[in-house]
């Protein structure tokens, strides 16, 4: 291992960082971003990497917008801060709101803002909780995630989360958060089993499990259209009108996570609306500002918010609210940002390439190396196997996923490896046709190189 540099031995001495393995990442050390333009970002070293995760899967919009550079400098000497607190308010978050209402997949009431997916899904969370206390229902309050769905990291919003690492030693979830099946056929479906019944299996197993639980304690489901952090898992054809039935049927709220899928990662404005799916209430955080500054929403319906209303008849306030939701500065880039998807037609751009960047994964799919291929509109996964046939995983200290990310880097190219050896792509809404050609070749060629070496070392026996 080459010595680290100074400034990346500065970084291990001064920095937690989250989603690594700690001791691991003291001799590593980081790989040091120093700027960005379009879809390429450059190290410090100066050398390009086509950004193949849009950062954290948020920035929609690429680096370098200057329009969007624009947007927060003309904001903040406007007004640099104002808040939306006890009967104050602004310009920007009134039609941040009112643009977002317009955009929305279902009737929309109100939209409370907040800085990150967490804390929208931590509010949702808590919203469910007040609107079942207003309407006389204070037993109805267990919320249903699912297993390696992924939700965020503050207390609540980490307990819908159904991955074992953000559980593990943190005393989560917390009790009355419960975990539905993974709807992933490629890993959990029955041999033979068409999509479709698997999906009317899940669906029986939800009904079940609320039936179980007794569905005058259950509140909520929660679920993002297409599966991100979890490693990129598209439900089964007919999955959610089956989950949306079972829902109705108990009076389950459902809360769409679109924290990833929204803002046209799927071709369409919302991802509800790709899987066809209409929910009660919508987190959304991440491209709402194409990740130029940290905003993040609730939309909430009219009947959530006439509960408020009544609480706060009731107990003389709403107490909930972050210092900086609705920042006027983010919330002025983030119309900004909506103002370009509109007029750049950038949704539309997703759909238009999303046919070709789902062929080039579909061939990545029969590489030796990789069990599945698989995605939707401009967002994808390569699930790693030791064994194609028989779907056999590596095991997770042989850190294949890892090594492939690092090969990726080699060949200019950032990708994320996630629980389970799969290898997510989710690239800015603006990539070209040549550059989603590019960004294959690099990844074929990091895939050929993670092959040679799990040869080498023999990693696929064992
Ligand atoms: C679907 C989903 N929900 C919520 C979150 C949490 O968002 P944040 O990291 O902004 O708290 C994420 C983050 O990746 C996410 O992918």
């Amino acid at each position: 291992m080459p010595p680290l540099s100074n400034l990346a031995t500065r970084d291990v001495e001064t920095l937690v960082h989250p989603y690594i393995n700690l001791a691991g990442f003291r001799e590593n050390g980081p790989l040091i971003i120093e700027r960005g333009h379009g879809v390429t970002v450059y190290d410090t070293e100066g050398k390009p990497y086509i950004e193949g995760m849009a950062g954290l899967w948020c920035t929609a919009l690429g680096y370098g917008n200057e329009e969007l550079v624009e947007a927060a400098a003309a904001q903040m000497r406007k007004l640099s801060f104002a808040h939306l607190f006890t009967g104050k308010s602004h310009d920007p978050a009134i039609e941040l709101a009112e643009k977002l209402k317009e955009l929305a997949p279902v009737p929309v009431s109100k939209v409370f803002f907040c800085n990150s997916g967490s804390e929208a899904n931590d509010t949702q969370v808590k919203l469910v909780w007040y609107l079942n206390n207003a309407l006389g229902r204070p037993r109805k309050k267990k919320i249903v995630g699912r297993i390696k769905g992924y939700h965020g990291v503050t207390v609540a919003a980490a307990s819908l989360t159904g991955l074992p690492a953000n559980h593990a030693d943190f005393d989560l979830p917390l009790p009355g958060f419960l975990h539905a099946a993974c709807p992933h056929h490629y890993r959990f479906a029955e041999p033979g089993e068409s999509e479709e019944d698997y999906a009317s299996r899940l669906a029986a197993e939800l009904d079940a499990l609320i039936v179980a639980q007794d569905p005058d304690t259950v509140a909520a489901f929660i679920a993002e259209p297409v599966m991100g952090a979890g490693g990129v898992i598209v439900p089964p054809r007919t999955y959610f009108e089956k989950i949306m039935a079972v829902c109705t049927r108990h009076d389950v709220f459902m809360i769409d996570d679109e924290v990833i899928c929204g803002f046209g990662r799927l071709g369409t404005a919302f991802g509800c609306e790709t899987l066809g799916f209409r929910p009660d209430s919508i987190s959304i955080a991440k491209a709402l500002s194409s990740a130029y500054l940290p905003i993040a929403g609730v939309m909430i319906p009219e009947t959530m918010y006439q509960a408020l209303l009544a609480e706060s008849r009731k107990i003389g306030v709403f107490g909930h609210g972050f210092t900086y939701g609705g920042h006027p500065v983010s919330a002025a880039v983030a119309l900004k940002a909506i103002e370009i998807y509109r007029r750049d037609r950038i949704f539309e751009n997703a759909a238009e390439r999303a046919p070709q960047f789902q062929k080039r994964l579909g061939v990545l799919g029969e590489h030796p190396l990789v069990g599945e291929g698989r995605g939707l509109g401009l967002i994808g996964g390569l699930e790693l196997v030791a064994d194609k046939r028989t779907k056999r995983s590596f095991l997770p200290q042989q850190l294949v996923g890892a090594r492939a990310v690092q090969f990726a880097e080699a060949e200019g190219l950032i990708v994320r490896s996630v629980i389970g050896d799969v290898l997510t792509l989710c690239p800015p809404l603006v990539i070209t046709a040549s550059e989603i050609d590019e960004l294959f070749d690099r990844l074929t060629r990091a895939l050929d190189n993670t092959l040679d070496w799990v040869t080498r070392e023999r990693l696929a026996q064992t």
